[in-house]
């Protein structure tokens, strides 16, 4: 077991807030069952105190201890995908306190792959109430420094695990109602869920903060734009920053080239939505991807990053 992560264990029995790697995105850590400690962690976010957070645990067997009345659906998607990208919404037991399900009657569960999550899960033993490591509402943390940037000091430790491989926040698919309702398109997509279990089409009325239009926002105006509208919205005069499949345009200071497979795309979407911040520049433009199944994911979290059309 490393210092680090045994020091990490500690900060969280104290009560205090560890940001830590995930495969999907950095998460900023508290003990779940503390209520003072998921009270800090949502000062700290800034995030209105009604929005649940979803619970990290180390295994299968300790994650679903606290929920109840678990439907077949839950465990089968359990045993195909964790540890890995995915959270499931269940009736919560009683171990989950009001102050991480945002007093609703459901639990948000997740059991992450990370090896060094895993380390710290199991060190610390119980459940880690974490979202995403940034302020409310901006981009989401891939790196150990773009929480640092975001957070700075009011982070008692970040865990060092380099950039992380999903790139973008877990698929979460709510069974607290009986059949599956997709609440979060993610790496594991529709399809993966529909070869396991029948998906429900209705939207839930489950609160969920992923579910804001605005949200995982750069600072910047962004907008999204169709291919073919590119080199209109350049010629308006203004600074831009363009995200794009295509080469650059010799007009525009600042391009980044973005890969034309998905998982790639979600990979270095983050980063990217940062680097486009910082250049500084008036607005950002967004190529829209294509409208297929597989950039479900992408086209959500670019949708919520920028401005309506
Ligand atoms: O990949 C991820 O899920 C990352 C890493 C750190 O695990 N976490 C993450 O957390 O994205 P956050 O808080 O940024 O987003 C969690 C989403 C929110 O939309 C929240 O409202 C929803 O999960 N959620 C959590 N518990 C819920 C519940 N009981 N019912 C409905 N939605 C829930
Ligand atoms: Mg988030």
């Amino acid at each position: 077991m490393s210092p680090e992560v045994r020091k990490a264990a500690e900060i969280l029995r104290a009560g205090g807030l560890v940001a830590f790697p995930t495969e999907t995105v950095y998460g900023l850590g508290a003990d779940a069952s503390s209520e003072k400690a998921v009270a800090r962690l949502y000062a700290v976010k800034r995030r209105p105190l009604e929005h649940p957070v979803i619970v990290h645990l180390h295994s299968l067997e300790r994650a679903l201890a606290w929920a109840r009345d678990v439907p077949g659906e839950a465990k089968v998607l359990a045993e195909r995908f964790w540890p890995g990208p995915l959270t499931l919404i269940l009736k919560r037991s009683e171990r989950a306190g009001d102050f991480v399900t945002g007093g609703q009657d459901t639990v948000g569960l997740r059991v992450p792959s990370h090896p060094l999550a895993q380390a710290l899960l199991r060190e610390f033993g119980g459940g880690i109430a974490a979202p995403s490591a940034n302020r409310f509402g901006h981009v989401s943390p891939t790196t150990a420094a773009h929480v640092r940037e975001d957070l700075g000091r009011d982070v008692d430790l970040v865990l060092e695990g380099g950039a992380s491989e999903v790139g973008i926040e877990s698929t979460i698919v709510d069974l607290s109602t009986g059949a599956a309702v997709l609440l979060r398109p993610g790496s594991i997509s529709r399809k993966d869920i529909e070869e396991l279990v029948a998906v429900k089409d209705e939207k839930s009325a489950v609160r969920h903060s992923g579910g804001l239009e605005r949200h995982y926002a750069p600072r910047t105006p962004a907008r999204l734009v169709p291919a073919h509208a590119l080199d209109k919205e350049i010629s308006s005069g203004k600074s831009v920053a363009v995200l794009a499949f295509s080469r650059p345009d010799e007009r525009v200071e600042f391009w980044l080239r973005m890969p034309r497979e998905p998982q790639a795309y979600a990979r270095r979407l983050y980063a990217a939505l940062r680097e486009l911040d910082a250049a500084g520049c008036e607005r950002i433009l967004v190529e829209a991807p294509p409208e297929s199944d597989e950039w479900s994911a992408v086209r959500d979290r670019l949708r919520r990053a920028c401005e309506p059309a």
